[in-house]
């Protein structure tokens, strides 16, 4: 069964008294197991489908589903519940918690989700050194580099075992060998632990490392291929 799957999605914002569609018919499913690249100029709609992927934006028509539960089904708290223990987000901005150590961030999502405390001190070292960053855990993210950050987003996204990590442009803050980095970091995740991952970039380098390269333009999917 997918994780995901997306059925002609249309989302529609008002610029003033102009009907942007951002989402214009998209149908998609994401396999477990998958490394899933959204490609497409800045504008065709790739966060507006992470989004609406990961229930943080309504569509205006067509369905979402979240391991065979459809996310119009959901009243707000069950979105927040299904966020919390299916899904894991890396952002462009790391959005990490600054007075909270690399350790205390990714410990985050656990403490959410109740996970008692030897199991989840088990679970962050692990998470931690799976990034490659056990030695740097007591710090916080101004004494990191944009790379070290974006790891500790990645720690995060992953440390509460989600079905899908859902990343929009995680390597637009990073030079081009960090971001190669990062990127092999999370093609390693996905061979190693078979975590499913869709990102979004506009970033062709991006590209090589994808097992599946999704093709977007003004709100539709141009291409779809597996290889
Ligand atoms: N909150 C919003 N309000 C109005 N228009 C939006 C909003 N979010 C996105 N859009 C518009 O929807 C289109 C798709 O945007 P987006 O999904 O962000 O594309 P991408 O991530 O590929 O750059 C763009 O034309 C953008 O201006
Ligand atoms: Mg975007």
């Amino acid at each position: 069964m997918a994780i995901v799957s997306v059925r002609d999605l249309h989302r529609e914002y008002q610029q003033g008294n102009l009907t942007v569609r951002a989402l214009n018919g998209v149908s998609l499913d994401i396999e477990p197991g998958e490394f899933t690249v959204l490609m497409g100029s800045s504008g065709s709609g790739k966060t507006t489908l992470l989004n609406c992927m990961g229930a943080l934006d309504h569509p205006t028509s067509g369905t979402v589903t979240v391991d065979g539960t459809d996310l119009a089904s959901l009243s707000e708290g069950q979105l927040s519940d299904l966020r919390l223990t299916k899904l894991g987000f890396v952002f462009q901005a790391y959005n990490l918690v600054p007075v909270l150590t690399a350790y205390e961030n990714a410990e985050f999502v656990l403490l959410l989700q109740g996970v008692p405390s030897a199991q989840r001190r088990e679970r962050v070292l692990q998470t931690l050194d799976a990034v490659g960053l056990k030695e740097l855990a007591t710090r916080r993210p101004a004494e990191l580099s944009g790379g070290q950050q974006q790891r500790v987003a990645v720690a995060r996204a992953i440390a509460g075992k989600p079905a899908l990590v859902l990343a929009d442009e995680p390597t637009a803050n990073l030079d081009s060998k960090t971001g190669h980095a990062l990127i092999d970091l999370m093609r390693g995740l996905n061979e190693d632990h078979g975590i499913t991952f869709v990102f979004a970039t506009h970033d062709p380098k991006v590209m090589d490392a994808a097992k599946r390269i999704v093709k977007m333009e003004d709100g539709k999917i141009l291409e779809d291929v597996r290889r």
